[in-house]
């Protein structure tokens, strides 16, 4: 992949691939960031609740106007896609599928082995190794299976890494050892051979010990013949404390030096509240220069971020005294964040 032209190689890639979609997309009369994200060959996605989805017909409009990929922010996680051993649950992420075959979005699958949204009969089980191995197995044949065809990205393993770089303590961890994580690729694999197998975390998008660790799991799973495809890279940041784009830079091209894409999969940039009308240009300029890292780097597929509206976003639930990290306001205005990121895209390529 080193030297090649992502813009090239992606146009080729959306001919080839029976699940892109082409530019099926109707033109739209004034540029849309999907159309002109297209233009660039790359993705732009967004974190969908599919609750909200359901009931606000505008949420659904903006989301498939502007963007060519969805993610389910919670749905495909196994404590809803498995609320009972062995008793699946596909109701809510069908619909998200089916929302996204209907307005031709892909689809990025999100996640299949992840140490939170566990269920309380998994976690508060007792297991032996074998079990927890089969367990794992099943609901990963079972999920990517499902789903085959119509996911092109599945994030495998979601923030296995601690902040000092080990392996975080995890069920996973726990009951099956260190070899979850191949075994996890291994089995998404062999359920899906098409779909792009991805390790996701946040706070390893700049070079240090964490991204340093990322890099040293992703580089052995290569040398040893494990099918993994790319890293995400979450970007959940304070607006007051932007990555330094050099070094996401650096990051993104060691990645793709292993012959790895790399996405933007969970941007947001979240603003102190209230905020005053300087944060809103900064946000601005933080997405701008993230998008444009992006663009600029060949293994960067796609620009992901961890919802559309200000109106739905886990950012004031989690953060306290922080929101607004979204491209949209809560009544779907497009904030300088949106123009920041429309004007990046329209630049030529530098
Ligand atoms: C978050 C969701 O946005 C929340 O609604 C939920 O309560 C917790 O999970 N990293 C991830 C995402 O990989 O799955 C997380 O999503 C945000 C951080």
């Amino acid at each position: 992949m080193a030297g090649s032209d992502r813009h090239s190689r992606s146009q080729d890639d959306l001919h080839r691939n029976p699940r892109d979609l082409s530019h099926s997309a109707v033109a739209e009369a004034s540029p849309t960031l999907r159309s002109l994200a297209a233009e660039r060959g790359l993705l732009v996605g967004a974190a969908v609740n599919v609750s909200a989805l359901d009931r606000d017909t505008e949420y659904g409009e903006v989301l498939a106007r502007e963007l060519s990929l969805v993610v389910a922010e919670n749905a495909m996680k196994f404590r809803y896609l498995q609320p009972q051993r062995n008793r699946f649950d596909f109701a809510v992420s069908d619909r998200l599928m089916a929302f996204a075959a209907d307005r031709h979005l892909q689809v990025r699958g999100h996640t299949l082995v992840w140490h939170r949204a566990l269920p309380a009969w998994l976690e508060d089980g007792d297991w032996t190794r074998a079990e927890a191995m089969d367990i794992l197995k099943r609901h990963i044949e079972t999920v990517v299976g499902r789903y085959r065809n119509g996911i092109i990205v599945w994030d495998v393993a979601n923030e296995a890494i601690a902040a000092d770089g080990t392996l975080r303590d995890s069920f996973w961890l726990r009951h099956i050892g260190p070899e979850y994580v191949e075994m996890a690729f291994r089995w998404a694999h062999a359920a899906d051979p098409e779909a792009r197998l991805f390790y996701n975390d946040y706070g390893g998008e700049e070079l240090g010990r964490k991204s340093d660790a990322i890099y040293a799991l992703v580089r052995s799973l290569r040398a040893r013949g494990v099918p993994i495809h790319g890293v995400g890279l979450q970007m959940h940041v304070r607006v007051d404390a932007p990555p330094d784009a050099t070094k996401v830079a650096a990051n993104m091209r060691r990645l793709a030096d292993l012959g790895l894409e790399v996405q933007i999969t969970e941007m947001d940039v979240r603003l102190p509240q209230p905020a005053a009308a300087k944060d809103y240009e900064q946000q601005g300029e933080v997405y701008r220069r993230m998008l444009r890292t992006c663009l600029q780097e060949s293994g960067c597929s796609a620009f992901v971020t961890w919802g559309l509206s200000d109106r739905y976003s886990w950012v004031p639930g989690h953060f306290a005294g922080w929101g607004e990290a979204l491209l949209f306001d809560e009544r779907y205005r497009a904030k300088p964040a949106y123009y920041e990121l429309s004007n990046e895209l329209s630049d030529l390529p530098k």
